[in-house]
């Protein structure tokens, strides 16, 4: 895993962002594996920018969300589909059958989880995942515990997930206790995997996921195992990590060729 160590949240977001933007523009029908939380806020704000300034096109873009909350219907404005039109897909030229969430109302939730896991089969997998981490060193909604070889399914949250989910709705009794998540194994499909992380919330959390061991325990451990996986961190998320000073080492030597 390459460790990134950003000033601030803002620089650590716009490197994520030039991922993004590269892929783009070398496949332009790249698919994007997104996420949702206050993590990822400032760059999809840097990617409306490049489309807005530049002509970034995400016209041929496919785009798979992580996870949404069962039992809230498309407009409640605290669903990751409001979340996502409101912050990203309505300020760039994305086209909406090309987006694909899971469905809070699925009527029948292990059939819809099969069919969101052959609609990333059938987008040819996704090229780029781009993560947050909770607290408790969860990915997507895969809380610990979650088999690392899981796909997209019914996850319960817990008591400490939502509370860090209440500010939406409003109080954390409001908060619904089950969501649909792609599973880790989902995410290890990606060919890349971006994970960002800021504040000193996050700072055992990454650790656990850098330097511990891998474990289901810490669902985001496994990013351990991915062929191409980045963690883009700020530094108040990155004060428990062990070898701090050996990751920046390693950042300031990148060859050229490498740098976004
Ligand atoms: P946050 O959530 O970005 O709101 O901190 C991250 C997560 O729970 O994965």
């Amino acid at each position: 895993m390459e460790i990134i160590i950003q000033p601030t949240p803002e620089a650590a977001s716009i490197i994520a962002a030039r991922h993004v933007a590269r892929l783009v523009r070398d496949k332009p029908n790249a698919v994007l594996g997104l996420a949702t939380g206050s993590t990822p806020l400032v760059m999809y704000r840097e990617l409306v920018r490049m489309h807005k300034e530049q002509g970034l096109d995400f016209s041929q873009v496919t785009t798979f969300n992580l996870d949404e909350y069962v039992g809230l219907p498309t407009e409640h404005p605290a669903s990751y589909h409001a979340f996502m039109w409101d912050n990203f897909f309505s300020h760039i030229n994305v086209q909406r059958e090309r987006v694909h969430i899971p469905d809070g109302l699925a009527s029948h939730i292990p059939a819809f989880c099969r069919k969101y896991e052959e609609a990333i089969g059938a987008a040819g997998g996704i090229d780029l995942q781009v993560l947050g981490i909770g607290g408790d060193g969860h990915i997507g909604f895969n809380e610990p515990s979650s088999s690392l070889a899981s796909r997209t399914r019914i996850k319960t949250l817990t008591a400490e997930t939502r509370r860090d989910n209440a500010q939406a709705f409003g109080s954390p009794d409001k908060v619904p206790f089950h969501v649909i998540t792609m599973g880790v194994g989902t995410i290890m499909d990606a060919r890349q995997v971006i994970i960002l992380a800021f504040g000193s919330k996050k700072a055992e959390a990454i650790a656990a996921a850098v330097e511990g061991p891998i474990t289901a325990m810490v669902p985001a451990s496994i990013l351990q195992m991915h062929p191409v996986a980045q963690c883009i961190i700020d530094e108040a998320a990155a004060t428990k990590l062990k070898r701090i000073e050996y990751y920046r080492w390693v950042y300031d030597r990148k060859p050229d060729w490498q740098k976004v």
